[in-house]
């Protein structure tokens, strides 16, 4: 996104630039700007099936987003009722679910012990796109995560065990000496996975694909969940 400060240089003012992200689609009276890639298709709002379509859209995102497309927003609340949120990763999804491993003594681990709703928003600028998942979240099984946490490489591992996530930290020093111990104690072997690194599985009760079009005139559908079967409806952009 363009940031030009000075409306005499541009010929348009800060606001104007930033809230309309003219390299995309330039300014009101121009004709929309080509679209980086030609996914722009109108045909997923006849979708029947949101894991089909979240499949497709990820597959999509795996080819054309440059950085961590699996990256989702996880948002959760606390005891106070206030909203939290930060970036994970999707390990997987399925019928069941979309998963993410996390710590759960971390502050969204506390949250989801209070309140075990959560919703998940995956945004991938490349594509113009950003999907919505709400619903409630449990634990995966204990052998899910066993197998994702033997999958990963032993500095990881250590990683995991040596971060008391979310916790007040003295220093780097502290971390650093701490994976140096692990590190001392586990040589080249693999490390057991600790019983509070885990994985959750967000279900949802509703999911929403969103994808970016000319002015404004966006498309949006959101599918609910009903038993057994998912109700789709447009919304309004
Ligand atoms: C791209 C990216 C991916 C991340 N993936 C994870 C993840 O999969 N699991 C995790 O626990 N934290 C992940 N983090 C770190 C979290 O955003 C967060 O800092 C951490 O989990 C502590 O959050 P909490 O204090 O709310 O529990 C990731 C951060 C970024 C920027």
């Amino acid at each position: 996104m363009q940031r030009h400060s000075d409306p005499a240089e541009t010929g348009r003012d800060e606001t104007y630039i930033l809230d309309l992200c003219t390299t995309r689609h330039g300014p009101p009276d121009d004709p929309p700007a080509a679209p980086a890639h030609d996914l722009v298709r109108h045909d997923f709002l006849h979708a029947e099936d949101p894991w089909e379509l979240f499949a497709t859209w990820m597959v999509e995102a795996t080819l054309h987003e440059p950085c961590d497309p699996n990256a989702m927003a996880l948002a959760t609340t606390g005891d106070d009722g206030v909203p939290d949120v930060r970036i994970v990763l999707l390990k997987h999804f399925d019928a069941r679910g979309f998963v993410f491993f996390t710590n759960s003594h971390s502050q969204k681990g506390r949250q989801l012990a209070h309140n075990p709703h959560a919703a998940l928003m995956l945004h991938w600028k490349s594509l113009g796109r950003q999907i919505r998942v709400r619903g409630p979240v449990t634990l995966v099984a204990p052998a899910e995560s066993d197998a994702y946490f033997e999958s990963r490489a032993q500095l990881s591992q250590i990683g995991a065990v040596a971060s008391r996530q979310s916790q007040p930290l003295a220093d780097r020093a502290t971390l650093v000496a701490k994976v140096a111990a692990l590190l001392a104690e586990h040589g080249d072997q693999p490390v057991p996975r600790p019983e509070h690194w885990t994985g959750y599985r967000v279900v949802p009760a509703t999911i929403e694909f969103w994808q970016d079009a000319p002015f404004r005139l966006h498309d949006r559908v959101r599918f609910t969940r009903h038993a057994d079967t998912w109700h789709r409806v447009l919304l309004y952009p």
